[in-house]
């Protein structure tokens, strides 16, 4: 039987030029950077290699900081709590601005601090599942330590206007922080071309390694660290460094690149294949259709079958898919994104996603509709609402 990964919103799966360039520095390369032996000084080179990747990728300054982190979890909790501490704390600027569709790495920790007294306000998003910024300019207060906001949405794959928000952020003087965990590899991220503080991002969206990400911060801006410890990293994040990882995220993250014209063009003509099929099969909607969206994300409600019973039945044709997102879902609540955009308690039910990547082949795609069909026929045969 065929397999088709189509849960690459989820995670992707490692690129073999990337598994090479690991490959060394587990068992023959494996001294702590920071010791002065041999085993240690070798790996100096290529992690210096590493780190250039990762700045070219993102279009950062030499003097900007891109710090190592375990996830993109982390980095989003590092800016959110280091702000408790250096904005609430120290200067009782005590609201932070995000929306009602972050992934959960920034709402659960909102309303952590929300238990410690910050204010937050969750901006909605309109009928087009897109951030309207007129309600930031509305929601922006005298005490507004940040704005958090994503780059692109992990359900949807909508793209906000971060270059609009991140303007506004500058005229209000108030720091900005974006998750662009869903926009690399993506979308051109350049930090240069958008005003943003903080920008967060995951190696194993782009075909990295998974357990290894980053947190960029520009130039001059504080952040109180969350891992005090052995002064790794200037001091802003101790703990020893995961050389193989950190190669793995700069060659993923050059390649990253290297495709942004593959997928823009291929991998959305692709999605575009399969959603217009998926939408001629009758009574499905697909989320943020006329929204700008990444190119390889299609979230679709099909009326009549749980999205639960769809992952089933694709699952045994060997397609992997999801109902929204993986980190999220075990709940079996209705889709999270599905509620923000007003879709009612069956339409948020029935919410499918299925995100491709740059190894989705036609040959995918056209095995993916067959079985689309097959399944949405069967499912409706013996649905009750349908
Ligand atoms: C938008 C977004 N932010 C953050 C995360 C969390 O990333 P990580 O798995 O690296 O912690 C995800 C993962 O699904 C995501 O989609």
């Amino acid at each position: 039987m065929r397999e088709v990964y189509l849960d690459n919103n989820a995670t992707t799966m490692v690129d073999r030029e990337v598994m090479e360039v690991m490959e060394d520095y587990f068992c023959k390369y494996y001294g702590n950077p920071n010791s002065l032996h041999d085993f240690g000084t070798k790996t100096h080179k290529p992690l210096r290699k590493a780190f250039d990747q990762l700045y070219a990728g993102i279009n950062a300054r030499e003097e900007d900081d891109i710090i190592i982190t375990s996830c993109a979890t982390e980095s989003n909790n590092w800016v959110l709590k280091g702000i408790y501490f250096d904005e609430v704390l120290k200067n009782g600027k005590n609201h932070i601005i995000t929306t009602q569709v972050e992934h959960p790495a920034i709402s659960s920790t909102c309303a952590f601090l929300e238990d410690l007294g910050v204010e937050v306000t969750y901006l909605p998003v309109n009928d087009k599942a897109n951030i309207d910024v007129n309600s930031l300019r509305e929601a922006i207060r005298p005490n507004t330590a940040l704005v958090s906001i994503m780059w692109a949405n992990n359900e949807t794959g909508v793209i906000f206007p971060i270059k609009e928000i991140g303007e506004i952020c500058k005229e209000r003087g108030i720091l900005f922080h974006t998750d662009a965990v869903q926009a690399i590899g993506k979308l051109k991220v350049d930090v240069q071309d958008i005003n943003v503080d903080f920008l967060s991002f995951s190696a194993h969206k782009f075909h990295g390694p998974k357990g290894i990400g980053g947190l960029y911060i520009k130039k001059g801006v504080e952040l109180t660290p969350l891992f005090h410890g052995g002064e790794h990293m200037h001091g802003r994040r101790s703990g020893t460094l995961n050389v193989p990882y950190i190669i793995g995220m700069g060659k993923a993250m050059e390649l990253a690149n290297n495709y942004l014209d593959y997928e823009e063009n291929k991998i959305r003509e692709l999605r575009d294949r399969l959603e217009n099929e998926l939408i001629k099969m009758g009574d499905v909607m697909v989320i943020g259709k006329d929204t700008q969206r990444v190119p390889n994300t299609i979230l679709a409600s099909i009326r009549g079958i749980e999205g639960e019973a769809m992952l089933w039945d694709l699952n045994k044709a060997g397609i992997g898919a999801s109902t929204g997102s993986a980190c999220a879902s075990e709940d079996l609540e209705a889709n999270p994104v599905m509620s923000a955009i007003g879709a009612d308690k069956e339409l948020a039910h029935t919410a499918v996603r299925l995100s491709l990547s740059r190894f989705t082949t036609s040959e995918d795609i056209d095995y993916t509709i067959n079985a689309l069909d097959k399944a949405i026929k069967r499912l409706r045969s013996i649905s009750s609402s349908y």
